[in-house]
């Protein structure tokens, strides 16, 4: 293990705290007995099954799974509708639920009932069939976290159609990437959303995305903003007035288990995004099962909200299809946690007595910068339960939000997990782990997980490697869309084509816990999002004025990592300060901002063996401010000096 390792793993178990579920927690928990873990490792399918007996199927299945490495299928033979299970069958008795509190960044409010969202969802299917959209088609959806979203989702869902959700974050060349790589025959959109104060112009972006899309043949536009945008004549169509015009009748389609319920694209070691593929009755028992086993969720009782957007893994799992196929009632706020000021979140939790809150370190290392005093205005008292996800919480972090948020009294489940799992792998369950600041715990009931050596061998309790999962869960991916052979390439071929290599770098302490420890490829973490160093790389080289560029992630306070970028500029451009402005433009431009550089450092060359390759990890060494690592094959060596000098200057500019 490299020595930035060893020094993370040196800080996160100073924190030797541990803490057990408060007693009250456990006795009330939905799981509180040990024995769910050894009656799952005993039989995992027979475990998987009480989870998919769960929900309503329309034909049971005849066969668990079907496990022909490195492909995998679950509940054969089963047929059932996700929107069906995430709003019909609650209506009985649940019809007059709120499913989502719905608080819009300028203000507004709106609950939402089962009962209503039920019916837009079947309006918004008819209108979908209108447009031709038919079972198997996809559907793009390009939206700001408003109620729309959720119910565009579940109306795809409900005629079997995929949906394709793009975050609104994400620049017009993104957009229509992903449009294309999918071959989407309708687009969702909004006239705009609103962040931080701002409009984010969404149609803007689509009219310039879609100058090149040939699948998409309409476009449905929400007027959020109102703000008169242009609307092309025969392919853009209102949302408001088609669905003001369309039937509530709309029987949901009984599908093969198997059925692709979505794609989501996500970042991984090289510039094209990859689409993962998500089916239908082994994603809803994974993300229904974790929700309730994990948040210990009450439907009755708990407001539930996961902070994230529905255009990453986490808001499709946890605020959509987990949340809704659970029947509880969720927060869906649209903006930004500093508008108007540093306490809306908490202004949001006290108002509606959320019980339940699910966000990432990011976000929790941020308030703790802003300091306890904004969540100190408002009563919190009702929380009782804490999450994180999206990378490695930092035992501080975790302690101080157990501490000023949860009252130092709620549980924090830390969960691991990705797009390509679908469903939470590794956590706590909080009415029976004991938890340890830092670690994931332990594989979720019916995951095998482990830590192994380059030869794929066991670790062992105390030892370090990479992470893998020995058999597949129902809830993870099936394929790359379009390419199956990155999919068995990427993730099941370094230990063999049965066993998961998620990219992830662990550790076990001597409990058998998991610490999870980054990624070990040149995928970036930047804010829980997933960017990888050669797609920033792509966008800088993009630039007609770059030679070369090469991209690190180097470790940063708040955001987990930081963009550092090494670009040598083509002859006759300067490398000054108005070159820099100009490429994070740029960059925003190709991939969207979150992928823009943090720092840019100009260099005549860039670190090379003598096969001419970029020597990234001593770029890395460079970034962080560290003494460099093995130099014997470097092949320009005098230019890693000149690197670091400049480089030198860029430190300690974010505390
Ligand atoms: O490196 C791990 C990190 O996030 C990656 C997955 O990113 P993505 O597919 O975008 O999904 C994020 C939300 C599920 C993983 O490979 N990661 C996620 N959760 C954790 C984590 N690292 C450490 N601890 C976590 N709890």
């Amino acid at each position: 293990m490299d020595r930035e390792v060893e020094r993370t793993l040196e800080a996160l178990l100073d924190e030797r705290r541990t803490f057990a579920p408060p007693e009250a927690f456990a006795k009330a928990a939905i799981l509180n007995d040990p024995s769910v873990y050894t009656e799952a490792e005993r039989d995992p399918d027979a475990w998987w099954e009480t989870q998919a007996e769960r929900l309503d199927w329309f034909v049971r299945w005849e066969r668990v799974l079907e496990w022909e490495p490195p492909h995998h299928r679950w509940f054969l033979g089963g047929q059932l509708n996700a929107s069906h299970n995430c709003l019909d069958r609650h209506l009985a008795e649940n019809a007059d639920r709120v499913a989502y509190h719905w608080i819009g960044e300028p203000g507004e409010k709106r609950s939402v009932t089962y009962g209503e969202l039920h019916e837009e969802v079947c309006k918004l299917a008819n209108v979908l069939k209108e447009l031709g959209v038919q079972k198997g088609d996809r559907v793009a959806i390009y939206l700001p976290m408003i109620p729309e979203l959720p119910a565009a989702m579940l109306a795809c869902a409900r005629i079997g159609a995929a949906h394709s959700v793009v975050f609104g974050g994400f620049s017009a060349e993104s957009l229509r990437d992903r449009i294309n790589d999918a071959e989407a025959k309708v687009l969702i959109t909004a006239d705009g959303g609103y962040r931080r104060g701002d409009v984010v112009p969404l149609k803007t972006n689509v009219d310039e995305a879609l100058t090149a899309t040939p699948s998409i043949e309409k476009v449905v536009v929400v007027q959020r903003t109102g703000e008169d945008v242009p609307m092309q004549e025969g392919r853009d169509l209102v949302y408001s007035e088609l669905v003001a015009n369309a039937s509530p009748d709309c029987d949901a389609e009984a599908l093969d288990s198997e059925h692709m319920l979505y794609i989501l694209y996500t970042s991984g070691t090289t510039g094209k995004p990859k689409g993962i593929v998500h089916t239908t009755g082994g994603y809803l028992t994974g993300v229904s099962s974790t929700h309730r086993s994990i948040f210990d969720l009450k439907p009755e009782t708990d407001v539930y909200w996961c902070a994230a957007d529905i255009g990453w893994v986490t808001g499709h799992s946890y605020i959509v299809y987990g949340p809704l196929a659970n029947g509880c009632t969720s927060i869906l706020y649209e903006g930004a946690p500093d508008y108007p000021d540093k306490d809306r979140w908490w202004s949001i939790v006290e108002e509606y007595g959320v019980t339940i809150l699910y966000t990432a370190p990011t976000a929790i290392r941020t308030f703790m910068k802003w300091g306890p005093d904004f969540p100190r205005k408002h009563d919190m008292s009702s929380l009782r339960l804490l999450g994180s996800v999206g990378e490695p919480i930092n035992p501080e972090a975790w302690i101080w939000y157990q501490e000023f948020i949860g009252g130092g009294r709620t549980p924090v489940v830390d969960t691991w997990w990705q797009t390509e799992t679908g469903a939470i792998a590794i956590s706590p369950l909080p009415g029976i782990t004991t938890l340890k600041p830092g670690s994931a715990t332990k594989p979720y009931p019916g995951v095998f997980a482990d830590v192994v050596d380059e030869s794929g061998r066991g670790v062992g309790p105390g030892g370090g490697g990479y992470l893998v999962l020995k058999r597949p869960l129902p809830s993870m991916f099936r394929t790359i869309y379009g390419d199956d052979q990155r999919y068995r390439e990427t993730y099941f071929s370094k230990f063999g084509d049965d066993i998961y290599f998620p990219g992830d770098g662990a550790k076990l302490d001597d409990d058998g816990y998991f610490w999870l420890l980054g990624r070990v490829d040149d995928v970036m973490n930047i804010a829980g999002h997933r960017i990888s160093t050669y797609e920033v790389e792509s966008a800088l080289v993009d630039h007609p004025a770059v030679a070369e560029a090469a991209v690190v992630g180097r470790r940063h306070p708040q955001e987990g990592e930081a963009i550092a970028a090494f670009v040598t500029p083509k002859a006759g451009r300067e490398g000054d300060e108005d070159f820099a402005v100009e490429l994070r433009a740029h960059v925003a431009k190709v991939i969207g901002k979150i992928a823009r550089p943090h720092s840019i450092v100009f260099t005549d060359d860039l670190p090379k063996t003598r096969s001419g390759k970029i020597m990234r990890r001593l770029l890395r060494d460079v970034a962080e401010g560290r003494a460099l690592g093995d130099v014997t094959t470097l092949q320009n060596a005098p230019i890693l000096d000149e690197i670091r000098t400049k480089a030198n200057s860029l430190q300690g500019d974010e505390s």
